[in-house]
């Protein structure tokens, strides 16, 4: 009786799987295979460069600010910048993909709107992580780190980069410009590009002594191993 039993499921179990292995998978909203994919560059410019033998891994979009403080001679510097990254792998091939950048700038610009959204996400599984800066490891200055720890569930999860190359946006001088950043520490990728930015640019001048400035902004990452 008992191995009758054990059997029947077993058949039943195959039927099921043979019918479910037949059926089309079903969507995938994050975690898609972007391999094959990357950046697409201006064709006049040779600063910016996939590296060879390297694929992308990773796509995110970027939403935050840029942060600059006041120079004596009354002009913005940068001061870093905090972004969260949305996994946006699964509509890299889309045409909307390119519409992204400029969406999530107008979205973020309605704070309240954003704020309730995550709040009803809780932990959202489209976010790949955070975009900060720590101090660099010299000691001096500071550095832009890209942090997946939580959403891949490893503490090497992470790359510390250097700016390799810059830019101009092809967009116009209001975007901050397209960047190619290399790997300093970590595991997550060897090259970092920031592209199709949105906004972010500091005012053209400002009062020295007043106070840290926070320009929203929004732009395209794209993870390189
Ligand atoms: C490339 O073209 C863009 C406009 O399409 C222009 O803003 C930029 O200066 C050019 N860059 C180079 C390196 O010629
Ligand atoms: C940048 O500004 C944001 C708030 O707008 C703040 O949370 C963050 O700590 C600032 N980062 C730095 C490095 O000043």
């Amino acid at each position: 009786m008992r191995s009758f039993m054990t059997s029947s499921v077993l058949v039943a179990l195959a039927a099921f799987s043979s019918v479910a292995s037949a059926l089309p998978a079903p969507p995938k909203f994050f975690g898609c295979d972007v391999s094959k994919l990357g950046p697409t560059f201006p064709t006049n410019q040779t600063a910016l460069a996939k590296p060879a033998g390297s694929t992308a891994k990773f796509v995110g979009l970027g939403a935050g600010v840029q942060n600059y403080t006041c120079t004596d001679a009354g002009t913005y510097a940068s001061a870093g910048a905090v972004a969260q990254l949305y996994d946006v792998s699964c509509i890299a091939s889309t045409p909307l993909f390119k519409m992204l950048p400029d969406m999530a700038f107008s979205l973020q610009s309605r704070a309240s709107a954003i704020s309730s959204i995550s709040k009803t996400l809780g932990s959202n599984p489209l976010k790949l992580g955070d975009h900060y800066f720590v101090t660099a490891p010299s000691g001096t200055g500071i550095s832009p780190k890209f942090d997946f720890t939580a959403s891949q569930k490893s503490a090497d999860a992470f790359v510390l980069a250097a700016k390799a190359a810059n830019i101009a946006s092809p967009a116009g001088s209001a975007n901050v410009d397209w960047l190619q950043l290399n790997n300093v520490q970590g595991a997550l990728a060897k090259t970092v590009f920031r592209v199709d930015t949105k906004a972010g640019q500091p005012p053209a001048s400002c009062t020295p002594g007043s106070a840290l400035i926070s320009v929203p902004y929004a732009a395209m990452y794209w993870f390189f191993v």
